[in-house]
């Protein structure tokens, strides 16, 4: 198959940036910008085609995909005019996926009490879905795992934007192994984010011999994410998952403040990251840095999930199943290696220039 046929868990902000980045890659006669690779595994971004998506969300079910991406309270903002694309948004499998302070602003739709995991792995074969991406709210563990398990059965690589363990649940890995599937996560790293800054600056600053002694990562945004996260029950795998990555970039970050760390509603998609550094330099002379980053939150995640759907296929198409570890590390926070950036993105390249050269072979 020529293209790469992609499923969608959870239609929000996430899911509405990446159909239309993908749009606009099949608009532009030129590479859009944010697209790191033209061509991974043989595929180009405007190879992909969105052939389900699962909602629960009772004004979302039942809407052409194109249609949903913009309804509210969905945060994204509209860049492009999407076509409809006749992919019509239904009912996925509820358990925990709005619990919480979501529970108050979406109503589910009632089959979403009703679908099972059968009935999502009968679906994802049916559509001959290559790759799920599952875009739920931090804080679903459940319904993560029901996503996650149906993937397994029906041969669908699965992506884990979600800071819920998968790719770092045995049980999971061993599942995808034997199913002889990919499994990418856990939890997306942004495309220039907090945490991607962060760990470039750690390793900038380590490699000058410079003893890092103070660090704190402050967040605040106004999208469902944010709401979402505001909750402390809801917000646990996801304060790991930001550590993990500090941990991986050479710190001991067990008390280092890195969250999400409030909803303001009116910044809507945008995210505002305040970002301090403390260390001893040379004759431990003090030396401090701090940034304020400002982006549109989930365009962010676009340009990661536009690598990761393209290597996911390619990983399925070279028959490697499991935790992609050379991957994982460059796309995730909480990959379950973890490798300074450098090296993560290096072993990322080397990937998809060995999956090219395989292709042409
Ligand atoms: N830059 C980013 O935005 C970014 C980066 C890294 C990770 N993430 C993670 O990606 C995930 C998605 O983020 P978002 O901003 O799109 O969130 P969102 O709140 O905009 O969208 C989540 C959607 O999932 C739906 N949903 C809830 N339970 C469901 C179920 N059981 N089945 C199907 N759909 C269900 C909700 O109705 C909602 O539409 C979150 O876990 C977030 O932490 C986001």
């Amino acid at each position: 198959m020529t293209k790469v046929r992609v499923a969608i868990a959870g239609v929000g902000s996430c899911a509405s940036s990446i159909v239309q980045f993908v749009e606009m890659a099949k608009e532009k006669m030129d590479t859009p910008s944010g697209v790191m690779h033209e061509v991974i595994g043989g595929y180009q971004l405007s190879d992909v085609e969105f052939v389900a998506a699962f909602e629960v969300d009772q004004n979302k079910v039942g809407k052409d995909l194109s249609e949903a991406i913009l309804t509210k309270p969905t945060a994204a903002i509209k860049h492009i005019e999407v076509p409809f694309f006749q992919v019509s948004v239904e009912a996925g499998p509820l358990c925990d996926g709005l619990e919480g302070d979501l529970s108050n602003c979406i109503q589910p739709h009632e089959d979403s009490l009703k679908i099972n995991t059968h009935d999502v792995t009968q679906r994802l074969k049916d559509v001959q879905a290559d790759v799920l991406v599952c875009f739920l709210p931090t804080g679903s563990f459940e319904a993560v795992r029901v996503y996650a398990e149906a993937c397994a059965h029906a041969h669908t690589a699965f992506i884990n934007a979600t800071p819920e363990p998968v790719a770092n649940d045995p049980e999971f890995v061993k599942m995808f192994e034997d199913s002889g599937t990919p499994l990418l996560g856990d939890d997306l790293r942004s495309h220039l984010g907090a945490t991607t800054l962060h760990t470039a600056l750690i390793e900038l600053l380590k490699s000058r011999g410079i003893d890092i002694t103070n660090t704190y990562q402050l967040n605040v945004g106004g999208n469902t994410d944010f709401l979402n996260l505001a909750n402390p029950m809801r917000s646990t795998s996801k304060q790991k998952s930001k550590r993990k990555a500090l941990f991986a970039s050479g710190i001991d970050a067990s008390e280092v403040a890195a969250g999400p760390n409030g909803y303001v509603s009116y910044l809507g998609d945008h995210k505002v990251c305040f970002l301090r550094l403390e260390g001893n330099s040379v004759l431990d002379s003090e030396i401090s840095l701090e940034i304020r980053l400002q982006v549109e939150d989930s365009p962010n995640s676009a340009g990661v999930i536009a690598n990761a759907m393209r290597v996911a296929k390619a990983a399925k198409d070279l028959n490697h199943s499991g935790v992609i570890h050379d991957v994982c590390p460059f796309l995730f926070k909480s990959p379950p290696i973890g490798q300074v950036d450098s090296e993560s993105l290096r072993l990322f390249n080397d990937y998809v220039a060995n999956a090219e050269l395989k292709k042409v072979l």
